[in-house]
């Protein structure tokens, strides 16, 4: 274990992500800086199935995760003895693929004799924004839209975060999921959503969610509900569905509240900088939106470039960084967890 006063301002991080269907490695210095950012995907596996299938994404991992690392360490020109730390997801994700970069990353640790930073695969999301931005300091509001969360937070400070509201129920990620299969569109349903909705009109209303200036949640399964209602209602009537109509009102629905309560927050806050994290920030129309609203008030927006919205190790070298300089690392007793706080 390493003590305080030799803890490195530019320390040079070695992050491993394993937590859903993406093996990931990436070499980051000080939280910010990207040497290499190198992923493998399993995705196109598990599309037949509908949706990621543990077992297949946790074999995935064990035969990617040395060649994503070597390549990785590689591409950023380091050597093992030349890095700082290894920073690796514990948790939030699917159990077996979790166990297999914790344990990657623990043999690598001891075997190198590197110190061990355990990141929320959640945190790493929101540490996103962080990412080619030298500039972005708390306090800010962040929105956080994947396919395991979603939440309005205040972040005081790179630790010290005030969730002002989160889902109730689904998380937006996984609307767009759910939504996407019923509309026969293939896994991951929030790409293919977005392409459909290019080619439709808002012109279906879906019931409004949670209103009210003060209320940040969000429930998304009520959503998710009319919509399937509406395609079922008017199958029975023997009427023709529009699915990019379909598409277009649901991303809009599912998006609008995320953009008005964000922009709500900052308000309250009154704060003028917003960062965004997660997978559904990946989403164009969402990009565009928090744009637009953002400019019209003068608060300055940080959306991570859409490679690193979605699964990433990065990320976790920007959160592993954090943890890096609170002195936060874990032994060789770490291990997996399916769900983390907050
Ligand atoms: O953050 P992420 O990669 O994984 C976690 O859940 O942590 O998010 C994945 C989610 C999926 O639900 C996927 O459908 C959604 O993000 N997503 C999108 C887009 N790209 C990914 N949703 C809407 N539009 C997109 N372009
Ligand atoms: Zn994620």
């Amino acid at each position: 274990m390493i003590n305080e006063t030799e803890l490195k301002k530019n320390a040079v991080i070695l992050a491993i992500e394993s937590s859903c269907d993406e093996t990931a490695a990436a070499v980051i210095r000080g939280g910010r800086e990207i040497f290499s950012n190198e992923i493998m995907s399993s995705c196109t596996e598990h599309v037949k199935f509908g949706g990621v299938v543990p077992e297949i994404a946790s074999r995935a991992h064990t035969l990617a995760i040395s060649k994503v690392v070597d390549s990785a360490l590689k591409k950023a020109g380091f050597e093992l003895n030349e890095l700082d730390a290894i920073a690796v997801t514990y948790g939030a994700g699917l159990l077996g693929a979790l166990l297999v970069g914790v344990s990657y990353a623990k043999a690598l640790a001891y075997a190198s004799d590197l110190p061990l930073l355990p990141v929320s695969h959640i945190r790493g999301h929101i540490a996103a924004c962080y990412l080619n931005r030298p500039e972005l300091k708390p306090p800010f509001v962040s929105l956080l839209a994947s396919g395991g969360h979603t939440a309005v937070i205040y972040v005081k400070d790179y630790s010290d975060f005030e969730i002002l509201g989160q889902t109730l129920d689904d998380a937006v990620g996984e609307a767009f999921d759910k939504v996407a299969r019923v509309l026969s569109l293939d896994y991951p349903g929030g790409p293919n959503i977005e392409r459909l909705a290019r080619e439709g009109e808002n012109s279906i209303k879906f019931p409004p969610m949670l209103k009210g200036e003060k209320n940040f949640d969000f429930s998304y399964s009520g959503l998710k509900t009319a919509v399937i209602n509406y395609i079922h209602t008017a199958e029975q009537k023997g009427e023709s569905v529009n699915r990019a109509d379909v598409a277009c009102s649901f991303q809009s629905a599912a998006i609008d509240v995320l953009v008005n309560k964000t922009i709500a927050a900052a308000k309250l806050k009154n704060v003028k900088t917003i960062a965004a994290g997660g997978g559904v920030v990946a989403n164009g129309y969402l990009r565009e939106k928090l744009k637009a609203e953002c400019e019209k008030r003068n608060i300055k927006l940080y959306l991570p470039e859409r490679g690193l919205c979605t699964d990433n190790a990065a990320m976790i070298g920007a959160e592993g960084y954090i943890r890096y300089l609170n002195g936060d690392f874990a032994d060789m007793t770490l291990n997996a967890e399916a769900q983390v706080e907050l």
